[in-house]
């Protein structure tokens, strides 16, 4: 039995796999029971043996659970003496406690079509359960450096994509999301919105959403996403791959850090499926205010299609987490001074509150 790799997104999936796993290897010791007292010279046979097989079951579960997660969120959790406490840490870090776990758990399993996904290209998952184990390679040189790469044919409207998808990465961007393909079918139909609007898109993750309207409507398009060198070597790929060269200009940004650039000059803000990250959404609200209200026209134009305020952002979300969840990020962008606005098919438009949507 393969585990998969803990990504930040199949936490409950990998939860599943790795107690059912440990089960059957019969090491569920440490998860299930209480860590034994030390022993002394009075400790009897027994509690000597119990003692050992509770310490080996820690040992391995430990090693188990960091041999099965990406390197980062790795980073992200502290060192804990104990297996169960090492899994407390990682829930703690991965079910919002913002939300309730309800809430947060069928966000989960709203993803759940997607883990079959993720399983299908880990074919980073290392090929013993216990990669290095016993042979003194330190941990941290063999787990998480078998990122592999797979490249596949995905159909947008009016044409096949070449898009390279890679094993992992904490927060997803290594995967092409399906809900690109719905709003690539609206872009398609609103395609005059976007006339004349330089573009900036949020989270492009592979950047499969950005290409496609580049070779489709021609337009003028930054692609962006968390500073993180991979995200930027992959979307630049997919750009040369489908004969977008030079490859379309990128920003390396994580939401709420400083904007690279002083005065954004975006007509337009796209995403797709960026909602999923609950204790994110200040942070992105704040980037979202910073590209919207800073925002200066690179060019005097005129005849801009009114539909949409100018600047805006349009997001598609089409998965579905809690109410509740979706609500922060709407209450947030209200409290924030910004204008949200259902423009059908859960495509939403945000601008600051003043310019809100001339309806045609
Ligand atoms: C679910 S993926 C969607 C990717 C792409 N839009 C798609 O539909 O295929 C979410 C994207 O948001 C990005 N993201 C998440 N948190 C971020 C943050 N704090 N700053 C910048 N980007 C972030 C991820 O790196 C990832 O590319």
């Amino acid at each position: 039995m393969r585990l998969p790799i803990l990504n930040g997104e199949n936490y409950a999936e990998w939860l599943e796999l790795f107690e059912l796993t440990l089960g059957c290897i019969n090491l569920d010791l440490a998860i299930n029971e209480e860590k034994p007292k030390d022993l002394t010279d009075e400790s009897t046979p027994d509690q000597r043996d119990y003692y050992a097989k509770w310490h080996r079951s820690n040992n391995m579960s430990l090693r188990l659970i960091k041999a099965n997660m990406s390197r980062t969120i790795r980073r992200s959790i502290p060192n804990k003496p104990t297996a169960r406490e090492y899994l407390d840490a990682i829930k703690k870090q991965y079910v919002s406690t913002d939300s309730s776990t309800v809430s947060t758990l069928i966000a989960i399993l709203g993803a759940i079509n997607l883990v079959q996904k993720v399983m299908d290209i880990a074919l980073f998952s290392p090929s013993s359960l216990f990669s290095g184990d016993d042979d003194g390679t330190p941990e941290e040189e063999t787990v998480g450096t078998h990122q592999s790469y797979e490249e596949r044919s995905h159909k947008f409207p009016g044409m096949d994509l070449l898009i390279r998808e890679f094993s992992f990465h904490q927060l997803n961007a290594n995967l092409l999301w399906p809900g690109t393909f719905s709003f690539a079918e609206w872009l398609l139909q609103h395609c005059s919105w976007l006339e004349g609007r330089r573009i900036i898109e949020l989270g492009s993750g592979t950047g499969a959403l950005a290409i496609f309207m580049q070779k489709s409507f021609g337009v003028d398009i930054t692609t962006s996403d968390f500073d993180d060198e991979e995200i930027e070597e992959n979307i630049a790929h997919n750009c040369r791959v489908n004969g977008i060269t030079p490859v379309l200009p990128h920003i390396r940004h994580t939401w709420g850090d400083t904007f690279p650039k002083i005065e954004p000059d975006w007509d337009l803000v796209i995403a797709s499926d960026i909602l999923l990250y609950v204790k994110q959404y200040p942070n992105l609200i704040k980037t979202l205010s910073f590209l919207l209200k800073s925002y200066k026209p690179k060019y005097e134009k005129a005849g801009i299609d009114l539909a949409l305020p100018q600047p805006a952002f349009l997001m598609s979300w089409r998965r579905r987490i809690g109410k509740e969840d979706e609500e922060l990020f709407f209450s947030g962008c209200e409290n924030a001074g910004l204008a949200a606005e259902h423009i059908g098919s859960r495509v939403y438009c945000i601008s600051p509150r003043q310019t809100s949507r001339v309806d045609k």
